[in-house]
């Protein structure tokens, strides 16, 4: 990596969700915290601790009750919400846990989709895309013909369409077994020396937190170590 540069900066992100009556659920409780440009950060905590929440406001995805998101020193919550879509279809790759690829689709139009979306199709692009991930000759395989661990390939090929800076992952080892659970860590690593993104990536896998640049761990909403 070479100089460290502010990809993302959140300040004092306060995040409850209503519970019946007058009662609300604290879930992100003061969040400040800066991600570098391509590093791979895994974020780890109990379950319910706040990661997913955390991961959907970075991701524009929900929207915090309070408090400041900057990307590249810009408050993406200034934007209206036409600008953010654009925004997030051109700078932001997503990975679940499950590979929600569309079933009626093969692997190449599921990849190809994605960059309908934003504008820029590209059917050469989206084929050296699936060459990347090890899959150009399941281009013309639906998900139903793939195994778990190649539909996820297909939908970290569909998070890097666009060539988005910043790659959030929820979970993505999550539904698989140990060895395609490997191979997808090894691929983030080579995808990001290869193309230089930056990935956010809660995991409970803690052999694939512990390769990553930094760990930030969530306790009850709040960051207990970084
Ligand atoms: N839309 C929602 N409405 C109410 N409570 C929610 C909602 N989404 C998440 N929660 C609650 O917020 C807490 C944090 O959720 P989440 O960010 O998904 O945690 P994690 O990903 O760390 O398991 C959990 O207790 C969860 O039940
Ligand atoms: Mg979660």
């Amino acid at each position: 990596m070479t100089e460290k540069e502010v990809l993302i900066k959140i300040e004092k992100v306060n995040k409850s969700y209503p519970l019946a009556g007058t009662k609300k659920l604290d879930v992100l409780k003061n969040i400040d915290l800066e991600i570098f440009g391509e590093e791979i950060c895994a974020i780890t905590g109990k379950s319910g601790a706040g990661k997913s929440t955390l991961l959907h406001i970075l991701g524009t995805l929900d929207n915090p009750d309070s408090g400041r998101v900057l990307f590249e020193g810009m408050n993406i919550f200034d934007k209206k919400e036409k600008e953010l879509a654009l925004f997030r279809s051109q700078k932001i790759g997503f990975i679940f846990q499950f590979h929600h690829l569309l079933p009626e689709f093969t692997a190449l139009e599921n990849v190809l989709i994605a960059s309908m979306i934003s504008g820029r199709e590209d059917s050469g692009k989206a084929l050296e895309i699936l060459s990347e991930v090890g899959l150009r000759d399941r281009a013309d395989h639906k998900p139903s013909e793939l195994s778990g661990g190649e539909a996820q390939r297909v939908a970290i090929a569909r998070a890097l369409i666009n060539s988005p800076r910043l790659i959030l992952a929820d979970e993505p080892t999550g539904n698989l077994d140990t060895e395609n659970a490997d191979s997808i860590m090894r691929l983030i690593f080579e995808l990001r020396n290869k193309f230089r993104q930056t990935f956010v990536i809660v995991t409970h896998n803690e052999d694939f937190a512990r390769k990553c640049d930094r760990i930030i761990k969530m306790t009850d909403g709040k960051i207990s170590e970084s």
